[in-house]
Order: structure tokens, then C-alpha cells, then sequence
């Protein structure tokens, strides 16, 4: 089962950010499908999640990033601070999970529901009007 469902609310409107944001959270999803009857199996999944939501979280916030840029968008600092934070974050949880916490999986499930409610929600949807206004998508 899905841990997070993609509802409408989400989408900011803007293809290619909207369907980065809708892989990241199917990366994540898969979390809900390790196997926790085995251990070693479930770490390896574990870190492999880990490893592709780095991977496609760094190249998604240089999507945004360069599209901010372009764009002039005043707050694209405070913007890219935040993804900081978020990557920061994450390869602090992966860190803990290498070495052996168990209970980094439900972090790192906050850590995206954060990241989702909060960075979508909020901060992304924010830059969608200047964008707009700006004539770009
Ligand atoms: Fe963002």
C-alpha cells in the first residue's frame, strides 16, 4: 500500500516539476514494500531507497534551482537554502542508517512527509505566480 497518495493539492502545475515531485514520492512509497520477514533484505531495500531519493532529490533541486535563476526569482536563495537543509537532512538519516538505526525508517518517512506537506505546499507553491507572471509555463 501507498504511504502517500498524490492528490491534486500537490501539483503545482508545472509538468516537469510536478512529475519529479510525483517520482520522488514513489521512490518513497517503496519503503512500505521491504521486506521486513528479512532482515538483511530489508536493509538492502532500505538503502537502496535511500541511495535513488539522494540521487533524484539532488538532480530534482537543480531542476527547480535552475528554473528559479533563470528566472530571477527573489527569494532563490532562501529557496535553495531550504533544499540544503532537506538534502542535509537526508544524508544525516542515511548516515544513522548505516550505521544500524533501526527506527531511521520512520524518520525518514516524516522527514519526506515534511518535506511534501511543507516544501510543496508552502515554498514551491509560493514561487508558481512569480513564474507566471514572468510569462514562463
Ligand atoms: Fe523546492
Amino acid at each position: 500500500m501507498a504511504i502517500i497518495t498524490w492528490i491534486d493539492e500537490y501539483n503545482v502545475n508545472i509538468k516537469v516539476i510536478d512529475e519529479q515531485h510525483q517520482h520522488l514520492v514513489n521512490i518513497l512509497n517503496r519503503i512500505s514494500e521491504v521486506d521486513i520477514a528479512d532482515e538483511d533484505k530489508e536493509k538492502r531495500q532500505i538503502r537502496r531507497v535511500f541511495a535513488e531519493l539522494a540521487d533524484y532529490m539532488t538532480y530534482h533541486f537543480d531542476t527547480e534551482e535552475e528554473i528559479l535563476k533563470a528566472a530571477n526569482y527573489p527569494y532563490f536563495q532562501w529557496h535553495k537554502q531550504q533544499h540544503y537543509e532537506l538534502a542535509k537532512q537526508l544524508l544525516e538519516l542515511q548516515i544513522s542508517f548505516s550505521k544500524g538505526d533501526s527506527t531511521v525508517s520512520v524518520e525518514l518517512l516524516e522527514l519526506l512527509n515534511h518535506w511534501l506537506i511543507d516544501h510543496i505546499l508552502d515554498s514551491d507553491k509560493k514561487y508558481v505566480p512569480f513564474l507566471h507572471s514572468k510569462s514562463l509555463f
